[in-house]
């Protein structure tokens, strides 16, 4: 990946992550649940109103816990749509979980919400739905149903912080969520997550989970005095290192929005004309979804022509990738009986859709030099995007 001129991802500092690091050094406290990691915690449930959130290694890991904390057992269901990231339902897998794909809308790319009644079984224990791009799927809806069966959610926002559904943040909609700051995140410490508990009732477990199966959490707030094995658990607590690194990136996080919210408007004003003229189709963001700015794609009509637009800009020194291959026909899919459900707007995507670069500090220049070779490619052939009409 180290080649390109312009890459894909870099990872930016917004300025005092090394000075807050050598603080948490100088503190003398560089394992978890040190001063930053407090501080991460206090900022974070604050500004997203969430009744607890602790910082875990990884996004995978909050889901985990996730799984752990709500002892999904073997046999039961949890639906989860086939466009996602492999963590979306390895947490739920590794505890039995019989996995149950449904396939996305074809204007957001989230959980098609009309599918779910048609997905449900009586085993269905869980529904994940998994916020594309930070851009909320239909809870209203997701939520309702889950309510009305006793089936709960579990929010995958790895892409969503501080993105909203009609005005409330995402991540606090399901009883748990989890958060990812993966260096490719807007907000990053290298490998990184959270878990917000938003069902206080959990939030007892959840501790102790993240602790490896210990009440050490109360004995350090000197509730007990000593500590024990209390549960089943595992250590997914980073590093007070990591959380003074990410602690600089979310004092940061208006300038960091801000910047990352220009440049998205600015990719979508730059290449409105050309995708009309070529039936490339833009990401899709509905009034009532304020979006992070996470993620910049297009939809090419077809896989070819992608393949063109990568080989052209990679010419240029410019990496563009594109994610997720579908689950439900993946191999491990497959081996779970993925093969039963069809989800051709999945199918569809998986082949057509391109992640633009896109980064922190990307200067306009080298987004007009991203531009410009897009534009370069010629030959697009027009009239095979059935998805342009998309709802
Ligand atoms: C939708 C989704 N869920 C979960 C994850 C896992 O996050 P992490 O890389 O922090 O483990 C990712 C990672 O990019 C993701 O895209």
């Amino acid at each position: 990946m180290g080649d390109y001129r312009i890459p894909f991802n870099r990872p930016c500092l917004t300025g005092k992550e090394l000075e807050y690091i050598s603080q948490a050094v100088r503190l003398g406290h560089i394992s978890g649940d040190g001063t930053f990691t407090k501080r991460c915690h206090a900022l974070l449930a604050d500004e997203l109103g969430v009744a607890k959130v602790l910082l875990t290694t990884s996004g995978t890991h909050a889901l985990d816990i996730a799984a752990l904390a709500l002892d999904v057992r073997p046999g039961e269901e949890v639906i989860v749509p086939s466009f996602t990231f492999v963590s979306t339902i390895n947490a739920f897998v590794l505890r039995g979980a019989k996995p149950v794909f449904a396939d996305i809308r074809p204007d957001t790319l989230n959980l098609d919400e009309s599918q779910l009644e048609s997905l449900l079984s009586p085993r269905t224990r869980v529904i994940v739905p998994v916020h594309y791009a930070g851009v909320g799927c239909e809870m209203d809806t997701i939520c309702a149903l889950a309510e009305s069966r006793g089936i709960l959610v579990v929010e995958d926002n790895a892409h969503g912080l501080f993105g909203r559904y009609r005005g409330r943040y995402l991540g606090t909609f399901g009883c748990l969520a989890a958060q990812s700051f993966h260096e490719t995140k807007n907000f990053q410490c290298g490998e990184g997550g959270a878990i917000l508990i938003n069902n206080p009732a959990l939030a007892e477990r959840i501790e102790i989970i993240r602790e490896k199966g210990t009440n050490r959490s109360r004995f350090f707030r000197g509730e007990v005095d000593k500590y024990g094995w209390m549960d089943v658990g595992s250590s997914f607590l980073p590093s007070d290192i990591l959380a003074a690194f990410l602690y600089a990136q979310l004092e940061s996080r208006s300038d960091i929005q801000a910047r990352r919210r220009h440049l998205w408007e600015r990719y979508f004003r730059l290449l409105e004309d050309w995708a009309g003229r070529h039936e490339v189709r833009l990401p899709v963001v509905p009034a009532h979804c304020e979006q992070p700015h996470h993620i910049f794609y297009l939809l090419l009509p077809t896989g070819e022509q992608r393949q063109a637009v990568i080989s052209h800009l990679k010419a240029r020194g410019i990496l563009s990738v594109f994610h997720y291959l579908p689950l439900h026909t993946s191999e491990m899919g497959r081996r779970l009986g993925g093969d039963e459900y069809a989800c051709p707007v999945t199918d569809w995507v998986a082949e057509r859709l391109l992640r633009l670069p896109f980064y922190n500090d990307m200067t306009d220049e080298e987004q007009d030099e991203v531009v410009t070779a897009i534009t370069e490619v010629g030959a697009l052939r027009p009239g095979r995007n059935s998805l342009l009409g998309a709802r």
